[in-house]
């Protein structure tokens, strides 16, 4: 059975003591779970001390926002060859903090995610759509749009190990979260569109945007949802149980 993966997005949040320490009483739940896999992506100057606290547990261990090449004249970038030699195992590109925000093009956050890929690593690629979007009804059109920049910057061999976050921008930090309705139809188009681009739309899609543990049993109860991509709910220790008490119950 492929496991539910929870990842969580720690942003710029969580020094390497604080990180150190969630990370490892985490280790030690990870090593019993059944259904579920944990995932964390520290802040980059966090991610030596998280390896360092869950080594030899099941935790997988990524970066965020890794650049498109192996190194340069890119200051205030991090490298993923780097992130990979240190021990991650994934990245995070095009969250929508990095599109709207910094208002990073959609091919670059496609060649983040594609040269991670081609390195060996997986990559959780973030989709989502603006209140306006939605409002207008173009949702389905600007997640069409953001993946497609990601289809055509995809080698041969980095299908197998993408995964897709589909996180509203409205939902993103805001405590509204969508409706198991609204995800369905969503994570059911990016499918359709795996599929026609790939060839297999066997990449888990998860869900983001306001996951916390009064709504996650529902949220992976919604069909389509391999997991869940959790920012605030995830610097939390104790909200950690409760959400991979549920993960594992249902
Ligand atoms: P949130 O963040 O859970 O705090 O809404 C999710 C994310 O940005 O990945």
């Amino acid at each position: 059975m492929t496991k539910r993966i929870l990842v969580g997005n720690w942003k710029m949040n969580l020094g390497p003591k604080e990180a150190g320490l969630v990370a490892h009483r985490l280790a030690s739940l990870a090593v019993n779970l059944k259904k579920t896999e944990i995932w964390l992506a520290p802040s980059a100057f966090s991610l030596q001390a998280v390896l360092t606290a869950a080594a030899g547990s099941p935790i997988n261990i990524g970066a965020q926002n890794t650049h498109w090449r192996e190194s340069g004249a890119f200051t205030g970038e991090n490298s993923a060859a780097a992130a990979k030699e240190l021990g991650a195992g994934f990245v995070i590109a095009g969250h929508s903090e990095r599109r709207h925000v910094f208002h990073e093009p959609p091919e670059e956050s496609a060649e983040r995610a594609a040269f991670a890929l081609n390195l060996g690593l997986s990559a959780i690629f973030c989709v989502g759509e603006k209140l306006e979007d939605r409002e207008s009804g173009r949702a389905g059109e600007v997640v069409s749009a953001q993946l497609s920049h990601l289809f055509r910057k995809l080698g041969d061999n980095g299908a197998g190990r993408l995964i897709i976050a589909y996180e509203p921008v409205w939902a993103i930090g805001t405590g509204r979260n969508a409706s198991a309705q609204e995800i369905s139809e969503a994570h059911g188009s990016i499918k359709s569109l795996l599929k026609k681009n790939l060839g297999s739309d066997a990449a888990p899609i998860l869900y983001g945007g306001s996951v916390v543990p009064d709504n996650i049993a529902e949220i992976l109860r919604t069909p389509l949802v391999s997991g869940c991509l959790i920012g605030g709910a995830s610097l939390d220790i104790g909200k950690w149980e409760a959400m991979i008490a549920d993960s594992e119950a249902i």
